[in-house]
């Protein structure tokens, strides 16, 4: 009998869980369908549960009800918070500056060109080898008084985790306003928006075993942002149109759970990839493992095979059955090196060779097992590949 394919891609998506789903599919059904802003028994149903599931993910990330705006998913999330701040600076007359890391999803990336585009400024901030934001090159920021500043709690190619305190602190200090994408971080590590001095967070559900095409941006009161799209009033006008009651309640369970469970999840998911790491480095001696020295989320794993295209590793891994990626699954298929690799000052061959794989909550031991067979034959391969080809 042929073995399961093993997904070690969770920090590309994970499958929804089944207690996401038991919570969303009354809100599919003939029982709970209505929209949240008809006033008849219909709606004040759907509406209940939008506000539960409100409730829900204010509380998973430390934050009220009336802050979470819910979107399309990170992406949408992101773009608000970047493009959204430096609206509102526009609007009060003040000069539109958007400061963002080097490392950040592209979602945030292109919303700062974007405020650059408006004729506005945009600042990146560069990283050092492990991924973790300039702090002096911050505080140089700090000084122009940016609308916004952008950096993500854990990246999701690497793993980095940035030191979001410090970066919340300084913002204060200087009066800017601090968003960090935390679509990586919810369920790997205590979230608290509080805590970090955020004003603006991020996060989505297909991270977290709700669906995709769901996500949230928390807005702390006082935080001056924009609607991007324009229509109704609901969400206070700052994402109008009628909610995803269904994808928000799968939002706000998945949430509940990630936050409840992620001591035990991250303790488990670490101790799988570490022993992943330490298997396939016996067997590979020069595979490097990326932002290994700085501080890391349990999930994921970059490794670095010196010679071993990972474009043709990840073919020949799917071939027997495991399945990973090459830098952001946004970026897969793309020639050219993720740009968090570039930003961490990795050459170009090196970046060009790095495969990630990410655990999650349906990793077993077994599939780490198989991975520890499979990647280090697969290297092999494609190395020696590289290597006929190359004489040829
Ligand atoms: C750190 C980070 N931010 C944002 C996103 C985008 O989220 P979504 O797929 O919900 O648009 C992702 C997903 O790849 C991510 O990993």
């Amino acid at each position: 009998m042929p073995l399961a394919p093993v997904y070690l891609d969770h920090a590309a998506t994970t499958p929804v869980r089944p207690e996401v789903l038991e919570a969303m599919l009354p809100f599919l059904g003939p029982a709970a369908f209505g929209n949240p802003s008809s006033a008849h028994r219909f709606g004040r149903t759907a509406r209940a549960g939008l506000e539960e599931a409100r409730r829900r993910v204010a509380a998973a990330v430390g934050a009220a009800p009336s802050q979470v705006v819910f979107t399309s998913g990170g992406t949408e999330a992101d773009n608000l918070a970047v493009l959204g701040t430096a609206l509102a600076v526009r609007a009060a007359g003040r000069p539109m500056h958007a400061a963002v890391g080097a490392s950040e999803h592209k979602a945030v990336l292109a919303a700062a060109h974007v405020v650059a585009r408006m004729g506005g400024t945009e600042t990146i901030l560069p990283v050092d080898a492990n991924g973790i934001v300039d702090l002096d090159a911050l505080d140089a920021a700090l000084a122009d008084a940016p609308a916004v500043v952008s950096v993500m709690w854990v990246n999701n190619e690497v793993g980095t985790i940035q030191p979001v305190e410090e970066i919340g602190r300084r913002c204060q200090t200087a009066g800017a306003l601090f968003h960090t994408d935390a679509v990586q971080a919810l369920g790997k590590l205590p979230v608290s928006m509080e805590a970090a001095g955020a004003s603006l967070l991020t996060i989505s559900g297909h991270k977290l075993g709700a669906p995709k095409g769901i996500g949230a941006l928390i807005v702390r009161s006082g935080a001056a942002v924009e609607a991007m799209i324009h229509g109704g009033s609901q969400q206070a006008g700052l994402r109008p149109g009628t909610e995803n009651v269904a994808g928000a309640v799968a939002l706000g369970r998945a949430a509940e759970l990630a936050a409840a469970e992620q001591a035990t999840h991250a303790a488990r998911l670490g101790a799988l990839r570490d022993e992943l790491a330490a298997r396939i480095r016996r067997a590979i001696p020069d595979a490097m493992w990326l932002a290994e020295e700085g501080p890391r989320a349990p999930h994921v794993l970059s490794l670095a095979v010196p010679g071993a295209d990972a474009e043709a590793m990840l073919m020949h891994l799917d071939l027997q059955g495991v399945a990973a990626s090459g830098g952001s699954a946004c970026t897969t298929g793309a020639a050219e090196p993720s740009h968090v690799l570039t930003a961490m000052g990795m050459p170009r061959e090196l970046a060009l060779c790095t495969v990630r794989f990410s655990m999650g909550r349906e990793t077993t031991q077994a599939d780490v097992d198989r991975a520890a067979e499979v990647v280090p034959a697969v290297a092999a391969k494609v190395r020696a590949l590289a290597g006929v080809l190359g004489r040829a």
